[in-house]
């Protein structure tokens, strides 16, 4: 009797610990005689029938390394062309699939899951999924952000400047809050919370005046003042996701030089945040999920993701992971917490 087969796919953008997911779902397939099958280029592998050879001495050492050895790709396609997905889908000859991805893989999926056999596992560096309280790549993007303020302040005391140190969250502000919280910046502004123009140059005046010399802004790059839209840098039509963000702390930096005449500087992190090696922390989630993942395929769980919930890799689900974006509350206790400290957000 042949062997059974387990494709493994990793849609949508990057994050730290994909790698480490392959590396400990490969293994444990492996070992109850599976054969696991790497998907190239995500959805793009299906439709072109492009494979990846995995066993366990390929996948040796993947866990400590960024980026995925499957590749990647934000293009979901799978609008319009169901019927040939599910068509290339069979003739790979596979028993059932693990998709790791976010909202979009997921969204794709869904329009042919009654025929795909699926196990999921959620991913974005944003942590905005549904139906998981924490996504795998959080923590390292959250890492380089907190490493970087802590670096900037230096230059921010030595020159007596402002440096806005920009995140990525288009539309949350889990890395902004997180990173700019732990690392005990100024100001953290979020989209969740658009601020009050003029109470943000009260602050900032405040703290020069009372002699402070550089100073720390974390911004999620879909922050915005109310009443205002986020920045677009961009736009790229032929996308799912039309308008990309990304320069608003250029723009702010200028704002508050004119008004404060107080020097600013701007940093935008961009995908460093997702091209690192994951955390510890990160490691001990994903080489859990890859776990979970591998046996719910072996135990023909379909429809089920791997999630996290009160301090547990578990299962849930795949339709939990697409209740909509996970923003942050206005009354959580991180808030709280960078308010107890004076930081202004
Ligand atoms: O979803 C993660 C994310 O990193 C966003 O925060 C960011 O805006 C976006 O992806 C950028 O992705 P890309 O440049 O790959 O399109």
């Amino acid at each position: 009797m042949s062997k059974a087969r387990i494709g493994i796919l990793t849609g949508g953008g990057d994050a730290p610990g994909l790698n480490s997911v392959i590396e400990s779902a490969v293994r444990v397939l492996s070992s109850s005689g599976v054969e696991p099958v790497g998907i190239a280029d995500g959805f793009e592998g299906i439709y072109k029938n492009q494979t990846v050879s995995l066993n366990p001495e390929i996948v040796e050492g993947l866990h400590a390394k960024a980026g995925t050895i499957l590749g990647t790709s934000n293009k979901s396609g799978v609008v319009g062309r169901e019927a040939e997905f599910v068509e290339k889908y069979k003739s790979l000859k596979l028993d059932g699939l693990i998709a790791i991805g976010g909202d979009g893989t997921f969204a794709g999926l869904q329009k042919v899951r009654e025929h795909i056999p699926i196990v999921g596992v959620p991913k974005t560096i944003d942590n905005d999924l549904t139906g998981t309280e924490i996504t795998f790549g959080y923590d390292t993007a959250c890492s380089v952000v907190a490493e970087s303020i802590d670096a900037l302040k230096a230059t921010a005391d030595a020159h007596r400047r402002i440096i806005l140190v920009e995140a990525m969250g288009r539309t949350t502000g889990w890395i902004a809050l997180g990173a700019g919280l732990s690392a005990y910046a100024d100001v953290i502004l979020i989209p969740e919370k658009p601020f009050d123009k003029q109470a943000l140059l009260n602050h900032l005046r405040n703290k020069q005046q009372a002699g402070q010399r550089g100073l720390i802004v974390c911004i999620a790059e879909g922050a915005k003042a109310i009443g205002e839209e986020p920045h677009v840098a961009f736009r790229v039509e032929h996308s799912p996701a039309k308008e990309r963000l990304g320069g608003v702390s250029q723009m702010m930096a200028r704002w508050l030089e004119n008004e404060l005449q107080w020097e600013s500087r701007q940093v935008v992190l961009g995908h460093l945040q997702r091209s690192r090696p994951p955390t510890t922390t990160d490691r001990f989630l994903t080489l859990a999920m890859g776990v979970e993942a591998a046996q719910l395929a072996l135990h023909k769980k379909w429809g089920q993701a791997v999630v996290y919930r009160q301090g547990n890799v578990v299962s849930a689900p795949i339709a939990d992971l697409m209740q909509g974006t996970r923003h942050v509350p206005l009354d959580h206790r991180w808030i709280y917490l960078a308010q107890s400290l004076g930081i202004f957000i």
